[in-house]
């Protein structure tokens, strides 16, 4: 479909008919859609979780202002964006572009030893913001894959880790 037919037919969902899921095939593509949006320094600083758990979904339910539609729809698609920068972090996304890209080992040294120095001695807040930014391209591609596919989706924030953790969603925290 053409990318502007898709927008028009997209609008946010606001009831989902529990017994309909989602072809995965069609996920899958929604999530690869993610992978291929464009983010600073190629970082990818966030993490998508794909939720079918029927348990796990009316946890979240609770923690999302008792939005009914998170428990009916047949995949919860949750942006995580990274809390902070980390040497780890810059080190385990390069690793990953250098082995995708065929490339030599220390093809990318120069490169993020100077993401290190711009990103590791600001505050986690400040980059806390910036990794947010980049989940939210990579969440405004999800939501226009999934409108090219004809995949009905609703867009929600508010998902907080403190309330995540309080009622023991994350039981443990990646640094
Ligand atoms: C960041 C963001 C957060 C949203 N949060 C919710 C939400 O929690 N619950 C909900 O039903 N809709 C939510 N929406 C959907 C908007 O209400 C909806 O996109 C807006 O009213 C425009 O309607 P349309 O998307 O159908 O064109 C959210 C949209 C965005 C972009």
């Amino acid at each position: 479909m053409e990318l502007l037919d898709a927008f028009k037919w997209r609008y946010a969902t606001k009831k989902y008919d529990p017994s309909k899921k989602v072809d995965q095939v069609l996920v899958d593509k929604i999530v690869e859609a993610t992978r291929l949006a464009p983010t600073s320094s190629g970082l990818q600083p966030f993490e998508v979780f794909v939720i079918t758990n029927q348990e796990l979904k009316n946890k979240i339910v609770t923690v999302s202002n008792d939005q009914k539609i998170i428990a009916d729809c047949s995949h919860l698609l949750v942006f995580a964006a990274w809390d902070n920068y980390t040497a780890e972090r810059i080190d385990h996304i390069y690793a990953l572009t250098t082995k995708g890209r065929e490339q030599p080992e220390d093809r990318y040294q120069a490169y993020t030893d100077r993401l290190k120095s711009m990103y590791l001695n600001k505050p986690a807040e400040v980059n806390f913001a910036h990794t947010a930014r980049q989940a939210y391209i990579a969440f405004g591609f999800a939501i226009a894959e999934a409108a090219s596919l004809k995949v009905d989706a609703t867009p929600m924030e508010g998902f907080t880790r403190e309330r995540f953790e309080k009622c023991h969603i994350i039981t443990h925290r990646v640094s």
